[in-house]
């Protein structure tokens, strides 16, 4: 019985207190061998990106070896592995491969002097364009530029280590499920921050345990997935849609009340996007426009609350299974050679 006691704890403890890390899926470059992509898009250079998909597409590849007059099989790196399907769903999905890497790499061995090749960056595309003013994109620069990882500028930090070059996609702007944009932006920052593969790139720094840093925060799994990193560690902007000045791990946001207050600090960030219209379908955001007393965080997930009650139903049970056994047992030894167990 004992052990049954203990097997229902630990699911309990699974189901509430489970590392944010398991939870959260990380769209991780896989080695996975797909050959065709599945999104339907036609790109009006999938031919040419072909030529290298035919190797950077999966873990494989291969290349005739003419001194040797041989074919011969390697193992493409995962860094160096572009997913087809997440290529062409991404923003950049119309381009060519080589609009921004040399036309020199379709040649192989690759010649060694485009390794120091310069690559272009956001602004020197979209910077001053009329087409993509809703953006701000220079507003944005100027945010960057001030925020805690431009220090990093000199360790190969840019905007593209967190706008994945091959896969980023617009998101919290035009997707209506909330908690499907929060863990895309978070598996951003959770790229380096829960990967430190990546994070030792940048910095002779000791790794950080995103978990334990964040142990203050009560249902830490849960906050992860409903609120985004830059709710609490970027600047406030009017503005932008998307605020982008990191400030130092000082200035973040640590007061509850921050969030869960009348004036939510979520209103002008993460619920930013939403319509007036949109807000007041939206159950909960609507709660909190209509009704003055509503405070984000009050109304549990019916779900949790139903398999909270359950799981408390099965201690009860077991509890009492336990104490049935504890008694009946104490009374057989009472009957028996006439010892009080107590
Ligand atoms: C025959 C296989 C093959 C083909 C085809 C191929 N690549 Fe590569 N590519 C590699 C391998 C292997 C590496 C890693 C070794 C190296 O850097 O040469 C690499 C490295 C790279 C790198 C990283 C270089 C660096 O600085 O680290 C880029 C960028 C690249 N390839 C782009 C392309 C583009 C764009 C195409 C298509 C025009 C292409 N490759 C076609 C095999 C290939
Ligand atoms: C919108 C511009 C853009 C397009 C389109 C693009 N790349 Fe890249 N690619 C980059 C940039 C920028 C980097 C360097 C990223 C960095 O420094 O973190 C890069 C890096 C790479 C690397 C080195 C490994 C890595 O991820 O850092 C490979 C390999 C590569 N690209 C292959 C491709 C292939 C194959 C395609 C076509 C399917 C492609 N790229 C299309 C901008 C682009
Ligand atoms: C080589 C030029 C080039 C570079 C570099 C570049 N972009 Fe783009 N970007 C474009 C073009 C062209 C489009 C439009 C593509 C289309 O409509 O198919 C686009 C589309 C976009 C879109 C979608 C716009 C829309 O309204 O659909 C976003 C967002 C975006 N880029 C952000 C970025 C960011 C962030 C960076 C840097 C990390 C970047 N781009 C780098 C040329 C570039
Ligand atoms: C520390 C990570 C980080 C860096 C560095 C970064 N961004 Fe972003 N950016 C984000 C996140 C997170 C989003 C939200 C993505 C989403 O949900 O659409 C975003 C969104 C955007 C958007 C879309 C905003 C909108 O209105 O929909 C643009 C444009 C953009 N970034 C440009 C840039 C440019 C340009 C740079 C470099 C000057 C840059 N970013 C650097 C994290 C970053
Ligand atoms: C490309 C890797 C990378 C990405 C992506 C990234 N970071 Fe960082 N971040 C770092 C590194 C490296 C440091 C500096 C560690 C050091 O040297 O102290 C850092 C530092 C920080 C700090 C502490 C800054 C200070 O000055 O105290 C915060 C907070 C932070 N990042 C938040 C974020 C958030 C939020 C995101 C996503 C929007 C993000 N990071 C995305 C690599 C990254
Ligand atoms: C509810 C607000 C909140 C959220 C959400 C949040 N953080 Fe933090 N974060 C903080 C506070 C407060 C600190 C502690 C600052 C201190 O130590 O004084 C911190 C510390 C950090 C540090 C610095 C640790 C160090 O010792 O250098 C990093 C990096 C960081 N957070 C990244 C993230 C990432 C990545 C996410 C998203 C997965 C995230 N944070 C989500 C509030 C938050
Ligand atoms: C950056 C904003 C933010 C901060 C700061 C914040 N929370 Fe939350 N919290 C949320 C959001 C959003 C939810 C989910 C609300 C919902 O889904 O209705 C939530 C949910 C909760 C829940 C319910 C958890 C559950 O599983 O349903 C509790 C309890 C909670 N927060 C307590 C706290 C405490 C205590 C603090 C301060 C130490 C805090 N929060 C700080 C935004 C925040």
């Amino acid at each position: 019985m004992r052990k049954w006691f203990g097997y229902i704890l630990i699911a309990t403890v699974l189901v509430f207190d489970n590392s944010v890390l398991a939870i959260v899926p990380f769209p991780g470059r896989t080695g996975r061998a797909i050959q065709q992509d599945t999104t339907g898009y036609v790109s009006p250079f999938r031919d040419q990106n072909e030529r290298c998909f035919k190797c950077h597409g999966q873990s494989k590849y291969e290349y005739s070896n003419e001194n040797l007059g041989l074919t011969v099989k390697a193992l493409m790196c995962s860094e160096r592995i572009v997913d087809r399907n997440q290529f062409y769903s991404s923003n950049h999905k119309s381009f060519s491969c080589t609009d921004c890497h040399s036309e020199g790499y379709a040649e192989f061995p690759h010649p060694g002097e485009l390794r120091m090749e310069q690559k272009f960056n956001c602004l020197d595309c979209h910077g001053g364009d009329p087409a993509y003013e809703k953006y701000q994109f220079e507003e944005i620069d100027s945010e960057y530029r001030q925020s805690t990882h431009f220090k990093l500028e000199k360790e190969g930090f840019s905007c593209w280590k967190c706008h994945n070059p091959h896969y980023y996609k617009l998101n919290i702007r035009d997707n209506k499920n909330i908690s499907e944009a929060v863990i895309y932006d978070n598996n951003l920052c959770l790229n380096c921050h829960a990967n430190f593969k990546n994070f030792q790139l940048l910095t002779d720094a000791m790794e950080i345990n995103i978990v334990r840093e964040h142990n203050w925060l009560p249902n830490q799994s849960s906050h992860f997935k409903s609120v985004r990193c830059i709710e609490c560690h970027a600047k406030a902007n009017d503005t932008l849609l998307v605020a982008h000045l990191i400030k130092p791990k000082e200035e973040a946001v640590r007061g509850c009340n921050e969030c869960h207050s009348k004036n939510s600090i979520l209103m002008s960030s993460l619920y930013k996007h939403l319509s007036k219209e949109e807000r007041k379908s939206n159950g909960f955001v609507n709660a909190v426009m209509l009704n003055q007393s509503y405070v984000i965080g009050a109304n549990r997930n019916e779900y949790l609350n139903l398999i909270s009650l359950i799981i408390f139903g099965l201690v009860l049970l077991a509890i009492a299974v336990h104490i049935i056994f504890r008694i009946k047992s104490s009374i057989k030894a009472k009957g028996g050679d006439n010892v009080s167990v107590s």
